[in-house]
């Protein structure tokens, strides 16, 4: 795919509908966010301008899905829109077994209810959060193991989701029995969103084949992987997205998926295998937990949409216009002055909180305290990667996830504007403290406080 030889990123698409953005002034933002408890997730999506919380269920469905939508056949079983959905699928992966589920957790669920139990272990480059919650509620143990680079906000590594490969061979050596599965997180989200190449692929599936233990895929965003293979990995640039799409489901015997991430819909997800016995012990959870095999967690509609999206994810002028834009944003930050996760992944830049505000301890989490101070200043909203939603954090880092086809350029020259005055004033950036906290995903729903208010805090006047 030749390079499109100009510096500007032309949306390669033009907007039929829009939707009006709030535009709050500072005194209310300020309201808003006290009456929030200090906590973003418990902003109203009314008094946020620019929402970078997430990329998950958030993106613009394009015309095509739109209409495919109305396709949508609502019988209870055997409907035409699984049909349509099941042959996208496996035309695209080559699975045999495939079944639709309400989102990503809920694979992960099924998963976890029916291969795991106490005392066994999955290994994965890094868990996401819901993965890791799950296999934990059946008594399993989820233990990741990401390269060394990973944990290197400023390292450039073309591939830094993936599997620390030694660590690799001794989990399944001391583990022995006990490792009932290995999973590759596909972009490896937890870690910036950094992808997986190929090659640590081919290599964690042959350790796999060897031992005998089962590989799957967690494929939220397997087409941003794949672009990434495409245009960093050597031996790749001639290879069609489908065709390496296709080789990465070809190692691993089954995969889970969140279709919210990739696939571009507001709500749906696949759990998918190779393996007969196991597909039966699928079906009869999905059946006891989301619905019948044709339909799983959806309505005949949300499977015609993620059909469509599937097929548009991985369009090589959306992923080269997707990837750039967010490298073009993590420039941007960059000059304003944030230090950043290097190279910027496939849907978010992160940013090390941490060393920009080195006036403050993890404990004050400057995670929190950066992305309230985006808030105040701008309206943007985003999450904290620290010590808030993992105690034991490393890294002190920020989320600015960027939903898909959502926000144009101008939006993200206006959160680089505010970036530039939130740096301008960082020393004045108080830390926080909780002040109540619930027993566990706190960060959900915590209440906290800053540590002192932040002086010289420029308040519009109100219109
Ligand atoms: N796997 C990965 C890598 C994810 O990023 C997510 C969700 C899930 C699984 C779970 O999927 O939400 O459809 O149940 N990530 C979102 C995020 C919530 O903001 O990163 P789900």
């Amino acid at each position: 795919m030749e390079d499109w030889g100009y510096k500007t990123i032309v949306e390669p698409f033009r907007i039929k509908s829009v939707e009006p953005i709030p535009i709050l002034d500072a005194t209310a933002r300020l309201r808003a966010l006290e009456r929030a408890g200090h906590n973003l997730f418990k902003l109203n999506s009314t008094e946020v301008t620019i929402d970078l919380l997430t990329d998950s269920g958030t993106g613009a469905m394009s015309a095509i899905q739109w209409s495919a939508l109305m396709q949508g056949d609502e019988s209870y079983a055997g409907s035409t829109s699984f049909r349509r959905f099941e042959s996208v699928v496996r035309r695209l992966t080559g699975y045999p077994h495939i079944l639709p589920v309400h989102q990503g957790r809920a694979a992960e669920r099924i998963l976890a209810r029916t291969i795991l139990g106490p005392g066994r272990i999955v290994l994965n480059n890094t868990h996401f959060d819901t993965t890791r919650a799950n296999i934990e509620q059946v008594g399993g143990v989820a233990s990741d193991l990401p390269v060394p680079c990973a944990l290197e906000p400023e390292l450039e590594d073309p591939f830094k989701g993936n599997m620390d490969l030694d660590a690799l061979d001794r989990a399944l050596a001391t583990g022995g029995e006990r490792v009932a599965l290995v999973m590759m997180t596909l972009t490896n989200n937890a870690v910036g969103g950094q992808p997986v190449s190929m090659g640590n692929l081919q290599a964690v599936s042959e350790r796999c084949r060897e031992a005998g233990v089962p590989f799957f895929l967690d494929a939220a965003r397997f087409a941003e992987n794949a672009w990434f293979i495409h245009t960093r990995e050597p031996g790749y640039s001639d290879w069609t997205l489908p065709e390496i799409a296709r080789k990465m489901f070809d190692l691993a015997d089954g995969f889970t998926m969140s279709a919210k991430k990739d696939a571009i819909v507001h709500i749906g997800g696949i759990l998918a295998t190779r393996r007969d016995d196991w597909a039966d012990l699928f079906r009869n959870e999905l059946i006891l937990g989301e619905g019948y095999l044709t339909y799983g967690g959806l309505a005949g509609r949300d499977l015609e949409c993620m059909a469509v999206g599937l097929e548009e994810s991985l369009d090589p002028h959306y992923l080269r216009y997707r990837t750039r834009s967010i490298a073009y944003f993590a420039e941007g930050l960059q000059k304003a002055g944030f230090p950043i996760v290097r190279p910027p992944g496939g849907h978010a830049v992160f940013v090390d909180a941490g060393r920009l505000l080195s006036h403050l301890a993890a404990t004050q989490f400057p995670g929190v305290s950066l992305a309230n101070a985006l808030y105040l200043e701008g309206g943007i909203r985003s999450v904290e990667v620290g010590s808030l939603m993992f105690p034991e954090a490393r890294l002190q880092l920020l989320r600015l996830a960027v939903p898909r086809r959502v926000y144009t350029q101008s939006h993200i020259d206006y959160v680089l504007e505010v970036a530039q005055r939130v740096v301008a004033r960082k020393a004045q950036i108080p830390g926080y403290r909780i002040v109540q906290e619930p027993p566990f995903l706190r960060h959900f729903t915590a209440d906290l406080e800053p540590l002192h208010r932040p002086s010289g805090w420029r308040l519009e006047p109100e219109s």
